[in-house]
């Protein structure tokens, strides 16, 4: 993958449009699995797991063709219910795939997810669900094999903790299943109910998704549908965070600020301004932001984890500290030793990070260890003084369409090499 080369530091000013969600898209492609008959995703986003899932879905029988940012999928065909292993590694949320499989073929099997980035990504509440749904569990080798032979069966479901992708793949298991399924103390970020929307365009019968009670009913089939993606809060969260780090104005183009109003809140203590008018989120930052007492990442509507990184980033550059708690994942804080080579003072201790905001940072060398640290590197290569260059960028091309081209129109000096 090309290296990103950034000059810094120059202030962001413009409009940038939000490109659609990864987050709430990849459900999306595993529902059609669930669908008989051609579905149209629009303002789908061209991205390297948005790939993954095509490549699943092809595997699996599908046929697809993705013009732009709108994406066909004809599911009329699809005939397997496994997903070899070469697919699954190349990207660690396919186990969406499960329940959606295994609502169609009545089985499914997958190799079992390996850890990630962010340290060991169990889906031990997946399997839990999907078994209280009727489904058996074996395990062959390192993969997991569910069977419903009698079809799976509408139960009530708690979750232990309001896991995103269980609460998806429990949507995607039981809208098919036989009677109703409640499910309680499910996740309630707003990709969920964008699940939800699709799935009930298609015929499925759910309500209550987006609070942490849903009420599935099961039906008999579920039909082609149209559908067009929200807008990927965190891309707006990470553009937020590089104006805050440089200075300037700029203008997120369909950004929905009810999606990330935890996120809106720390920025604004943080001394950006911001306005709100049609589908317009404005944002404007001085010279030097303040820091934050203490923010903690939880499940939504709090701070969101995937927006963690991007904050600590332009706090690099604040003037006192903050306590930063991230409360989601173990091994979160991997790129902060990337972010202390442009000379950023932060200290951490298990899941605390303490970000000393410093006068300045210089460019340097460096490279993502992740999605989300990827995009707090270059937070830090716009806002600091001098050339820097961003290896291993494959990282950033998971949940960024195109970071290079959104940047430059905002006036950065940033290319890949
Ligand atoms: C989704 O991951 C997102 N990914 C993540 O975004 C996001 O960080 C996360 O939700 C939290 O919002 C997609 O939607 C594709 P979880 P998911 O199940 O579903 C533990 C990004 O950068 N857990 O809510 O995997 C788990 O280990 C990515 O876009 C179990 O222990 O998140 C984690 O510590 C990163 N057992 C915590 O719960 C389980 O069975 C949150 O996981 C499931 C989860």
């Amino acid at each position: 993958m090309p290296d990103i080369l950034v000059d810094g530091k120059y202030e962001l000013n413009g409009d940038v449009y939000i490109q659609g969600s990864k987050n709430s898209v990849l459900p999306i492609l595993a529902a059609s699995v669930l669908t008989y008959g051609v579905s149209v995703i629009e303002n789908c986003p061209a991205l390297s797991d948005v790939r993954a899932s095509i490549n699943i879905l092809k595997y699996l029988g599908a046929k697809c063709s993705f013009e732009g940012n709108s994406l066909t999928i004809d599911s009329r065909n699809i005939s397997d219910y496994k997903i070899p292993d070469n697919l699954m590694r190349e990207m660690r949320s396919s186990s969406l795939f499960l329940g959606a499989i295994l609502g169609r073929m009545g089985k499914a099997e997958i190799s079992s997810p390996g850890g990630c980035e962010l340290g060991p990504r169990p889906i031990d509440l997946h399997i839990k669900a999907l078994s209280e749904l009727g489904a058996t569990v074996k395990h062959k080798g390192g993969n997991i094999l569910l069977q419903s032979k009698n079809g799976l069966v509408g139960s009530e479901i708690h979750l232990a903790f309001p896991s995103v992708g269980a609460t998806e793949n429990i949507l995607l298991a039981s809208v098919l299943a036989d009677g109703i399924t409640v499910v309680t103390n499910a996740a309630k970020e707003p990709e969920i109910e964008d699940l939800a929307d699709f799935l009930i365009s298609a015929g499925a019968n759910i309500e209550g998704a987006g609070s942490d009670k849903i009420v599935i009913k099961g039906v008999r089939k579920l039909f082609g549908t149209r559908h067009k993606v929200i807008p990927d809060r965190i891309v707006a969260a990470t553009y937020i965070s590089c104006v805050a780090a440089t200075g300037g104005n700029i203008n997120l183009i369909n950004a929905v600020p009810n999606h990330i109003r935890s996120v809106i809140s720390a920025f604004e203590e943080a001394g950006c301004e911001f306005k709100e008018r049609d589908n317009i989120l404005s944002v404007k930052a001085n010279d030097r932001i303040n820091s934050i007492s203490t923010v903690r990442t939880l499940t939504y509507p709090a701070f969101p984890t995937d927006a963690g990184p991007q904050l600590i980033s332009a706090l690099s550059l604040s003037k006192g500290t903050t306590v930063f708690v991230e409360n989601i994942f173990q091994n979160r804080f991997r790129y902060i030793d990337e972010l202390k080579r442009f000379g950023a003072n932060i200290k951490v201790e298990g899941k605390v990070a303490v970000v000393e905001g410093v006068e300045s940072l210089s460019g340097t060398e460096c490279e993502c260890t992740d999605l989300r640290g990827g995009a707090a590197l270059v937070v830090a290569a716009l806002a600091a003084n001098g050339t820097s260059k961003i290896r291993k960028t494959e990282h950033i091309l998971r949940g960024y369409e195109n970071i290079v081209r959104d940047l430059s129109g905002l006036g950065a000096r940033i290319k890949y090499i």
